[in-house]
Formats: structure tokens, C-alpha cells, sequence
């Protein structure tokens, strides 16, 4: 691909356009434009090739037979964790625990962290846009330990309160746990401010990086947080695969959450005793051709950039929003500086999932509703909104069409 200083040219964009099947598509005899990332994004060919090709050669167990597949299968295994430990700049490949996913990396430390460090009194603090994954494990696990679950309000923007950051997150908080991007609103969180003041109170940091990962680099030291937990699906690569990343000592120190094999080191009916991580925490066969596909998809993007990904979505998302802007009714909910990836927004008189059928009838695909994410509907006073969620795929032409079909909608029911 040619040198750019930042962002993709068209050519670019046309190329990698090339490289997803399901783009190529027509829906009620349109050409899809797809405009729902944010829920799951559309799989270049290199992702596809690497599921067809496990299933078609190496389909084997890992870590359990001597023979020639198992053995590939698990060297395919065990390089896709060193994939995913460099893309985010992981000092060491056993700080990659595999998950189904944000939210079972989510649960994993609320569960296995949560139970031994939380007691009566203290204080896990999240935000109040938190994707309902962030809120609902640590409500359970408050309810089991007696700590209290505390959030961070934030302004008619979608960003966060400073003097809540100082006063909420205190000396009886344990964990502050958030979204590195709202899913609902596009905020890119001050994860600087937020580590800091953890830091302060001596408190531990996990970050939701599910919305953050497919559009700007990541790396976890930089970052200063402890854990750092995202999906593959929505970079690129399949469903049913995530990571959770850990500080090596904190993952060390925590126990099992899920029993089986692969995570012990032996078993006795007197008892069990169980490997280090991160088998410790990958009890039962693993999802190995999801994470051979995750690592194909992260080579894929790593090798446009997402530093360029960054540059040209953040085009993409202010074309987006001066469409909007320049429609009568339309009221964007989530106006934070520098928001990523998204654009979220009611229009007046217009109920949000009649809007999301009459685009789907032009062929455009959005995410209507809460978002999972009903407290920061709340918050703006909705229950629903229409999101246009962005992947290296759109174009500022697709953005164009939304917007000339928001008016359509709108002549229609407004
Ligand atoms: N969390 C996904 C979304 O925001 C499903 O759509």
C-alpha cells in the first residue's frame, strides 16, 4: 500500500473496500452501505482465509496431543497471543488471556480479581456511559462482596465531570473501570486523568477498550491501566474470540473463575492445583480458530496503520457530523471533542427503530435503541437513538446518502 502521511486516500480506501465479500452486496436492491461497526464489523478476505484454513488443514486441539495437527494447531494458537501482545504492546505473551469476548473479560476480573480484593466499603467506579458490560458484573459482584458501586456523571456533551473524577473516585475506591470509547456516544475517555487519580488513591484500572481497539493504537503501557479487555469481532476478526490483557503480578495473584481442563496443573479428589496464567483463566478447548483469525485480522490492520485508521475515520466522523448538523430535526447525542468512530442521534417526532427500517429499506444498515448503554440514554433523556457506527471501510460518500435519507424519513414521518 503507498506511503501517506495520514489518513487513506480514496484509492485506498476503493482497495480495502475490495478486500470484505459482504460489502459488495445489494439490500432491497441497494447497494449496502453498512453503518452498524459499532455492533460487529465485516471481515476482510485475509480473516475469512485464516478460519477456512485452520478448519481445512491444522483442525486439531491445542496443548493436548503429541501428533503432527494438534501440534500445528497449537504453534498457530500460541503465535496468534504473540500477535495480539505486540499489537498492543504487552511486555510479555502469558499477559493475554483469550475470552469470548469484552464482556467475559469483564467478568473475568470483576469475578476472579473482585472476589478476593473487594470486602464492605469499598468502591468500584465506573462512568455513567458505560456499555451495560461494564455496569452489570460489577453490580453482581458488589451485591456478593458488599462494596458499593459508584459512577462518574458527565456533561451535555458525553464528557466526563473533572470534579466528579476527583471527588468520586476516593480512598475507598478499589477499581475504576471504564469505557475507553461509549459505544452509545462516541467519547473517547480521558484514560490520563482517569489512571492518574487512581493511581492516587492506589486504586486498580480496567479499561473497556471494545469501541477504542478498531479505531486508534493501543498500547497498554502507554496507557498506565492494569487490565485492558476488547473483542475481536469488532476489529476485524470473528466473533466468540477477545483478549484480556493484565499486569503480569495482578493476574498471577488471582484465582480460577472458570474450572476445567487446560488451567490445572494436577488434579486429585483431595484436590486441585492450577497452571499460571494465562491457562489459568482458559479453562476448557479455546475458540483456536478465532484467535488464529483475530491474529490475521490484526496483522490486516496493523499493516494499513491505525494511526492512518485514526486520521481518516476522524475526517469520516466530522463529514458525518456536518451532515447531520445541516438537517432540520436531527439532534446528534454525543458531541464530545474528538469523539471516535460514531455518530449518535434522534430525529425529532421520529421514532428511532421506524427510522432504522425505512434506511434499512434504502439499504442502509444502523444500530436503533439503547445501545446497551440505557443509563447514558438516560442521561440525555432518550430511550433510543440511531447510530452510524464507521469502519476503514466508509466513505464520506455513504455519509452523503445517510444524510439524504434522514431527509426522506423525515418527509415521510416527521
Ligand atoms: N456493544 C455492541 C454495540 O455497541 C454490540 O452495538
Amino acid at each position: 500500500m503507498a506511503e501517506a502521511a495520514l489518513g487513506l486516500t480514496e484509492a485506498e480506501v476503493a482497495e480495502i473496500r475490495a478486500q470484505f465479500p459482504a460489502l459488495s452486496q445489494e439490500i432491497h436492491g441497494r447497494p449496502l452501505v453498512y453503518l452498524d461497526n459499532g455492533a460487529t464489523v465485516h471481515k476482510p478476505q485475509a480473516v475469512i482465509d485464516a478460519l477456512v484454513g485452520f478448519y481445512s488443514r491444522d483442525n486439531s486441539n491445542v496443548h493436548r496431543g503429541v501428533h503432527t495437527l494438534s501440534q500445528r494447531a497449537t504453534t498457530a494458537y500460541e503465535a496468534a497471543r504473540s500477535t495480539v501482545a505486540r499489537f498492543i504492546g504487552a511486555g510479555s505473551d502469558d499477559e493475554i488471556v483469550f475470552t469470548r469476548g469484552t464482556s467475559e473479560g469483564i467478568n473475568l476480573v470483576a469475578y476472579a480479581w473482585g472476589k478476593t480484593n473487594l470486602k464492605p466499603g469499598d468502591r468500584v467506579v465506573v462512568t455513567g456511559m458505560e456499555h451495560h458490560s461494564n455496569i452489570v458484573p460489577w453490580q453482581l459482584i458488589c451485591a456478593s462482596t458488599g462494596a458499593e458501586l459508584v459512577h462518574l456523571p458527565f456533561d451535555e456533551r458525553g464528557v466526563l465531570e473533572p470534579a466528579a473524577i476527583a471527588d468520586r473516585i476516593n480512598a475507598q475506591t478499589k477499581m475504576v473501570a471504564f469505557v475507553h470509547v461509549s459505544n452509545a456516544l462516541g467519547t473517547v475517555n480521558p484514560v490520563e486523568a482517569l489512571v492518574a487519580r487512581a493511581r492516587e488513591v492506589g486504586a486498580k484500572v480496567l479499561i473497556d477498550g471494545a469501541q477504542a481497539i478498531p479505531h486508534m493504537p493501543v498500547d497498554v503501557a502507554a496507557l498506565g491501566c492494569d487490565f485492558y479487555t476488547f473483542s475481536g469481532h469488532k476489529v476485524y476478526g470473528p466473533t466468540g474470540i477477545g483478549v484480556l490483557w493484565g499486569k503480569p503480578e495482578l493476574l498471577a495473584a488471582m484465582p480460577p473463575w472458570h474450572g476445567g481442563g487446560d488451567m490445572i496443573e494436577s488434579v486429585s479428589f483431595e484436590g486441585s492445583t492450577f497452571a499460571a496464567p494465562p491457562a489459568r483463566f482458559e479453562a476448557g478447548t479455546p475458540n483456536i480458530a478465532g484467535a488464529i483469525a483475530l491474529a490475521a485480522a490484526l496483522d490486516w490492520v496493523g499493516a494499513i496503520g491505525l494511526d492512518r485508521v485514526a486520521a481518516y475515520e476522524a475526517d469520516l466522523v466530522a463529514h458525518g457530523m456536518a451532515v447531520l448538523d445541516g438537517i432540520d430535526g436531527v439532534r446528534s447525542i454525543g458531541t464530545a471533542p474528538g469523539k471516535a468512530g460514531l455518530l449518535s442521534f434522534v430525529i425529532e417526532g421520529v421514532h428511532a427503530h421506524d427510522a432504522g427500517m425505512l434506511l434499512d429499506e434504502q439499504g442502509i444498515a444502523v444500530r436503533v435503541g439503547h445501545h446497551c448503554a440505557e443509563p447514558a440514554m438516560k442521561a440525555f433523556g432518550v430511550s433510543a437513538t440511531i447510530r452510524a457506527s464507521l469502519a476503514v471501510y466508509n466513505t464520506r460518500a455513504e455519509l452523503t446518502q445517510l444524510g439524504e435519507a434522514l431527509k426522506k424519513v423525515i418527509r415521510l414521518f416527521g
